[in-house]
């Protein structure tokens, strides 16, 4: 978006006229100053030789003529030194300077005009000698490199008119003190210096009565400290100001910026912490072309005197809270200002209600952002027929019908409709014409028909496609020969004809493509690997294709590669990857043999999924080089041999899920480094040995701890109850002994009845896809898979082990419990009437235990509770006649010979005879227990898949931002992609 704003208002800029004199054959250089030049050429690291000409041979006497070097066409004086770098990365006209500015230059004693900016100084402090040449109309340092505090001496270069020091990211200043005594000042910029400490910033600035240009952005100014008093001359020639990236607030800006307001031409406050409702008096600033009020916390609308701002041309209200409908805020631009405005933005308030207004007034737009709001109905025929558009993004509203016309918007770029509910099957024909489109994202709508070639054909310029997530058709043939070249190729979900696209033949350019969940039925051609060399990602995944990978050692981009083919056919072994590999998912196929291909250093791999396979052989030992590995999935796969010593450099893992497998012996300690692990999954393996303690001890980020199915032994080490964020402990089925240990109690986590997020969540950040951790958890019997809401279950599974001794009097302080398991052990004593705290319990298995005493009527009252199994017990007396625990079966009570009372078909002494309609539960048996847990368990799911996508997200905006932050993070990729094509395109 800063590329549109640049081309487009490069012209508001106030030229600037420097005191450029010009040098005469005549008058020649003065001795000395040539002398000093020299000297100052010494000091400096000319790695580019720009300064080649000057020099002391008889032919290069005049230093008037010299490279940078202008002088007085009367006294002969060196009047100006510019020696300007480049400051853009990528233009390399003149390189910079290195080393360090002489004080020789204070020989100059007449230079007015000095121009350092875009070298390399680095980090040197600005020299406090510059104050000494008291003559400068002109100071530039801008991106020097200059660190340290900015000297106080500047405030002697009297005559100074324009300074500019912006872009010196280490530079600050404790006071502006030395600022007002430069009252000459026209152009002033102290962007990126750190302002701070600097609460004297306005009064420093209202001394400066011609400025014209103040630039203050990113200066971490804070609103000053006094309401400082307005004079007639206070800033009464000020043009443009930008205060943008601070911390000021409405009240420390309106008292004065609205009495200087006459003359202003650009106003650039975005980034700060202004509220509530939009001034009107913007309104009246009559000059005004350009005013920026993104990202603050404006609510409400557009006031209506922004409609006469007859010469307003950039508008950006961009996130901040506004909620009036579009309508009025349409009809409030509907004077002057309609026909001036080329670029409007009021993208991401996500609370713009309304159905979309006519536009066809606003004849000067040429950028329209109205993304992520809650606009809704159609799209009107005007949005395509505005004469001079540039970019149009409706993008994440609620908008339905078709896509209109679009077939005379010649001038469009960009289409930004994704995120809606856009139907019909108008898509093809609506976009033909588009013959200067470069990005087209209908993305995530509910679009079908058939996109054809013909509908393509004149799309030339496009280079951003994506149609991903609806039900489009896309029927091209085989020998078809796309007009454009894309970069970014994105038709996940849309029908492809089961092939293999044979056009991606002619796409040589492409960065990245995704085709998951296509259907197609088909090998991978041999030549798409060969066109892969700019491919970053790659996704193939939910097709059904099979065969063999090639060696892809020598594919894809140079810059990264990740790749997933996951949810395929694919079989064979794994192939070896590129070196600069970021994530790899091969998930869900059936790849066969060794994983050896991972002793191929990967040193940027994040990712690593390669679970469900049919791969076997040891665990190799080389995982020394995968630093920055934060998700390793080999789950239900073959492999056998010990877990590696190596794994304990994973020092950035999160996850490690090594479920089903046949690994064999015991952890090794060096996993105690993987400090930052949140989920480990080593279940159905053959692991042995004591749990170790420094899982208490050194893992503390633990939410997932999973050693199901093997064969550990000894007690629980007490360590593990310091695991504040476990949400997940299943140990079930070793050969654990001893007593469960008290402190349990302290997993905070669970002591809590809310959760922090849907699913398990993690922190690594170059991933594209959003990853989800899956956990198998075992209700009654049966295993089901958790995997978008687990990050809300909260359970302990100690069950089939050896543990003795009593259920710890702690355990129910954890109120946010949804299941305990503790059957099939030695377990005895009372069942305590305090687990009826456990408020949030859905299942409870104590079965196969040796527990006696009576049922605590406290247990009717877990009114959640789904699934009770206490058979197999000594319990004994009266079962609780409560409605709930009616509700159960007598197979949850079987199996304790004193119990007594309904639902068992035993009568308590006294009582009647149980009727023959009530005893209806020991007919079903186990069967019916599995139904119910079956049943109750699949509900908790649902019931917290609900409540947590739809009730959360439109409660508190920061869930949404956690839930969709993976989906950001690719847009973010996309944006810089598209941003990055733009500057290529516009060279
Ligand atoms: C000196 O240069 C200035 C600026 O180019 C010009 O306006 C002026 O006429 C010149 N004076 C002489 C004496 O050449
Ligand atoms: C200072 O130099 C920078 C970079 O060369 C340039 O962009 C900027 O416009 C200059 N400032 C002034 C006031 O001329």
């Amino acid at each position: 978006m800063k590329l549109h704003l640049q081309h487009i208002f490069t012209s508001i800029c106030v030229a600037l006229v420097a005191g450029h004199a010009v040098g005469d054959d005549n008058l020649s250089c003065k001795d000395w100053e040539r002398q000093a030049l020299l000297k100052i050429k010494q000091g400096l690291i000319d790695d580019y030789s720009h300064l080649s000409s000057w020099g002391n041979a008889e032919d290069k006497k005049n230093c008037c003529k010299w490279r940078g070097v202008s002088c007085s066409n009367q006294t002969g004086h060196v009047t100006s030194l510019d020696l300007r770098g480049t400051c853009t990365p990528f233009d390399t006209s003149y390189l910079p300077l290195r080393g360090n500015i002489s004080s020789s230059l204070l020989e100059l004693k007449h230079l007015n005009y000095l121009d350092l900016s875009c070298n390399d100084f680095g980090r040197n402090r600005v020299p406090e000698f510059i104050g000494s040449l008291v003559d400068l109309r002109y100071l530039n340092l801008t991106y020097a490199g200059y660190v340290g505090t900015v000297p106080d001496q500047l405030g002697n270069l009297t005559n100074l008119q324009y300074l500019d020091l912006r872009s010196n990211y280490h530079l600050d200043a404790k006071s502006l003190e030395w600022l007002s005594h430069l009252s000459l000042l026209r152009y002033l910029d102290l962007s990126e210096m750190d302002l701070s400490k600097a609460t004297d910033w306005l009064q420093a600035i209202f001394k400066l009565p011609l400025l014209i240009e103040l630039h203050l952005s990113s200066c971490q100014l804070v609103p000053p400290p006094l309401l400082l008093p307005l004079t007639n001359s206070t800033l009464k020639s000020l043009a443009v100001i930008d205060l943008s990236a601070n911390y000021l607030t409405s009240s420390s800006l309106y008292y004065w910026l609205f009495n200087i307001s006459s003359t202003l031409v650009k106003v650039e406050l975005s980034v700060n912490n202004l509220q509530g409702p939009i001034p009107g008096d913007f309104g009246n600033m009559k000059f005004l072309q350009y005013l920026g009020l993104g990202a603050n916390i404006f609510e409400g609308g557009v006031p209506n005197p922004f409609g006469n701002l007859s010469r307003l041309q950039y508008l950006d209200l961009s996130l901040n809270e506004l909620n009036q409908d579009l309508p009025t805020i349409v009809r409030n631009l509907s004077g002057p200002v309609q026909k001036s405005l080329v670029y409007l933005d009021f993208g991401w308030n996500r609370k713009i209600t309304g159905l979309l207004p006519d536009v066809t007034g606003f004849s000067s737009l040429r950028f329209l952002n109205l993304r992520d709001n809650k606009l809704s109905g159609s799209i009107p025929k005007s949005y395509g027929q505005l004469p001079v558009l540039f970019a149009l993004d409706l993008g994440w509203n609620q908008i339905e019908g078709p896509v209109p016309d679009f077939t005379s918007s010649l001038s469009l770029k960009e289409l930004y409709l994704q995120g809606n509910k856009l139907n019909g099957t108008s898509l093809g024909t609506s976009i033909a014409g588009l013959s200067s489109l470069l990005v087209l994202d209908v993305s995530t709508n509910s679009l079908d028909g058939v996109v054809s070639e013909a509908d393509m054909s004149k799309l030339s310029r496009l280079l951003y496609l994506d149609l991903s997530s609806n039900s489009l058709s896309l029927e091209f043939s085989s020998e078809w020969v796309p007009p454009f070249q894309l970069d970014v190729i994105r038709l996940g979900g849309c029908k492809l004809q089961s092939h293999f696209p044979r056009w991606l033949q002619t796409q040589t350019n492409v960065s990245m493509i995704d085709i998951s969940h296509a259907g197609i039925l088909d090998t991978i051609p041999d030549w798409f690997w060969d066109h892969s060399h700019r491919i970053e990602h790659l996704n193939l995944s939910h097709n059904q294709i099979y065969g063999i990978l090639p060696d892809l050692s020598s594919k894809f981009s140079e810059v990264f590669a990740s790749i997933y083919l996951g949810f395929n056919n694919f079989s064979g072994p794994i192939p070896l990857f590129p070196s600069n590999l970021t994530a790899l998912d091969l998930s869900k196929n059936s790849f066969s043999g060794p994983v050896s291909f991972l002793c191929n250093p990967t040193p940027f791999l994040t990712y690593l999924d390669l679970s469900d396979n049919l791969l076997s052989g040891e665990l190799p030992d080389c995982w020394k080089s995968f630093g920055k590995l934060s998700i390793l999935n080999m789950g239900n796969n073959n492999l056998s041999g010990k877990v590696p010593i190596s794994m304990g450099s994973l020092s950035a893992v999160e996850t490690i899920h090594l479920r089903n497998n046949h690994l064999v012996g015991k952890l090794p300690k060096s996993l105690k480094n993987c400090t930052k692990l949140t989920f480990i999954d080593l279940g159905q393996n053959r692991l042995t040995g004591k749990i170790p303690a420094w899982i208490g001890n050194k893992l503390s980020d633990l939410v997932f701890l999973s050693l199901s199915s093997n064969e550990f032994y000894g007690n629980i080490p007490l360590n593990i109850c310091r695991l504040a964020r476990m949400q997940i402990l299943d140990l079930s089925l070793n050969n654990i002994s001893g007593n469960i240990p008290e402190c349990l109690g302290n997993f905070t986590a669970m002591a809590s009845e809310e959760s922090s997020s849907l699913t398990i969540t993690h922190s690594f950040d170059s991933y594209f896809y959003p990853y989800f951790d899956t956990a198998l958890l075992v209700w009654k019997g049966r295993e089901f898979e958790y995997k978008n809401t687990l990050g809300l279950v909260k359970s302990i599974d100690l069950s089939s082990n050896k543990l003795v001794g009593e259920i710890p009097f702690t355990l129910p302080s954890l109120a946010g419990l949804v299941a305990l398991n503790l059957s099939r052990n030695n377990l005895s004593g009372l069942i305590s009437p305090n687990m009826g705290r456990l408020g949030s319990l859905n299942f409870l298995d104590l079965s196969r235990n040796g527990l006696s005493g009576g049922i605590p009527i406290a247990l009717s009252q877990l009114s959640h509770l789904g699934v009770l199994d206490l058979s197999y017990n000594f319990l004994s007396g009266r079962i609780p006649e409560s409605n709930h625990l009616l509700t159960f079966e007598a197979s949850s009570f079987a199996g304790n010979a004193g119990l007594c009372g309904r639902p068992l078909p035993r009568s308590c002494p006294g009582d009647d005879v149980p009727g023959g309609g009530d005893n209806t539960g020991n007919h079903d048996g186990e069967d019916k227990l599995i139904d119910t847990g079956f049943y109750v368990s699949l509900g908790v799911g649902i019931i917290v898949g609900f409540w947590g996508f739809c009730g959360s997200l439109i409660l508190s905006s920061s869930w949404r931002y956690a839930f969709f932050k993976p989906v950001n993070s690719i847009e973010d990729w996309l944006y810089v992609r598209i941003a990055t094509t733009w500057a290529r395109l516009w060279r």
